[in-house]
């Protein structure tokens, strides 16, 4: 079981948070594409041979690809991989770029799940954001997502917004859950550094994120979300019964992927490479034959500190027998002096063979998880 994400590295505009990589400019659009298509080529053994159960178009802005790109790279990876029968296959997209039919082309082409870049359903955050959209194409946006015929709809939204009033973001929720969405993913601003924002920070022109209404607006998030029957299984994301993100699980997991375009990543269980963040560089260093990224072997300590990370920050937790099995006796004496420490603390809570962050503790399992890293 493996999956496969494409990054599509440009945006329209620049929003004031992101520092995922990405160009405004798209003047070379179809050589890179072209790229890309040689980099699936030069990486067609990365996974052994695996079936692919997922498939995922992330950005940067995959909607602005027309649909015959994206159908392009998806019937190369076809012709070149041992794709399920029923892969799930999502692309991310932006409000201002969903109109009808070419949801419906998509559609055609076995785009079968949307994540909606919507971050709010207000004028003023979205211009804070410096988004494209408005509040009215938010909402739009997910009615034609449905009427394009998607029924596997996810939505991100961003709290923590330096000002934010609980009620603005009660009403956020009240929006979401009242449309017809199976998924979403609710982020709390981060400050990350080079972007917009951190410049406006560093003026003094734009506040911090605020991490305390940050941490009720997390309280409120997960109190609405039970109770509409959405399961909250990563700190970030919800899903209705049988809508979990196949794609996401699946690096939560530690499944192989294997990442194409500029900035992707790619793991195999041994190693992790990276790369280059830099469209005319990937260009060129393909054009030679060449996999423009950095390569990783991860030692023992790396592969136990990235189950950590990725288990204790979803609802089933870190397993004491994997932990056991695969990390060995010092590891795992390491772990359960740790974890026993945290359950004294009330931070963690055991479950069967699991260990798993209780639910007053997520918001902080940034710290947690930190905590609990084997440094040697
Ligand atoms: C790869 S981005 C999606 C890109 C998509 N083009 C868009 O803008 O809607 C995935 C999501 O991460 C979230 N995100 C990105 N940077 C963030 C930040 N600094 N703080 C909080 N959420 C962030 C946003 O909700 C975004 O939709």
């Amino acid at each position: 079981m493996a999956g496969i994400y494409i990054h599509i590295p440009w945006c329209r505009n620049v929003c004031i948070y992101c520092d995922f990589h990405f160009s405004v400019s798209m003047r070379n659009k179809a050589e890179l594409l072209e790229s890309m298509i040689s980099e699936i080529d030069l990486q067609k053994e990365y996974l052994g041979g695996e079936k692919i159960e997922t498939i995922y178009f992330g950005g940067g802005t995959p909607s602005v690809l027309s649909a015959d790109e994206t159908g392009r790279i998806l019937e190369h990876i076809y012709r070149l991989f041992d794709v399920s029968g029923e892969p799930e296959i999502t692309l991310e997209a932006n409000p201002d770029d969903m109109a009808v039919d070419y949801l419906q082309d998509l559609r055609k082409r076995g785009i079968n799940r949307l994540s909606i870049g919507i971050q709010s359903f207000f004028d003023d955050d979205l211009k804070w954001m410096n988004r494209r959209h408005d509040a009215g194409q938010s909402i739009k946006s997910i009615e034609a997502a449905k009427r394009a015929g998607y029924d596997n709809i996810s939505i991100d939204l961003i709290y923590g917004i330096p000002g934010m009033e609980i009620s603005k973001w009660y009403k956020n929720l009240e929006m979401a859950f009242s449309s017809d969405i199976q998924h979403f993913s609710a982020y709390h601003l981060t400050l990350e550094n080079k972007t917009v924002y951190a410049h406006k920070v560093k003026k003094g022109m734009l506040q911090e994120p605020d991490e305390k209404s940050g941490s009720l607006q997390f309280e409120l998030l997960t109190e609405m979300a039970a109770k509409m029957g959405f399961s909250h299984y990563e700190i970030s994301n919800f899903f209705l019964p049988g809508f979990i993100s196949r794609h996401n699980t699946s690096y939560w997991k530690q499944e192989p992927y294997l990442g194409i375009g500029p900035s992707a990543n790619s793991y195999n269980k041994i190693s992790r490479q990276w790369n280059v963040r830099n469209n005319s560089l990937y260009i060129k260093e393909i054009s030679k034959g060449i996999i423009p990224s950095t390569y990783e072997m991860l030692s023992a300590d790396d592969l136990y500190n990235e189950y950590i990370l990725t288990s204790l920050r979803t609802a089933w937790g870190a397993d004491e027998n994997i932990i056991k099995e695969n990390f060995g006796a010092g590891k795992y004496d390491h772990f359960i002096k740790q974890a026993e420490a945290l359950i004294q603390k009330g931070k963690l809570e055991k479950n069967g063979n699991s260990f798993i962050i209780r639910p007053s503790w997520k918001f902080f399992a940034d710290g947690i998880i930190s905590d609990m890293f084997f440094t040697g």
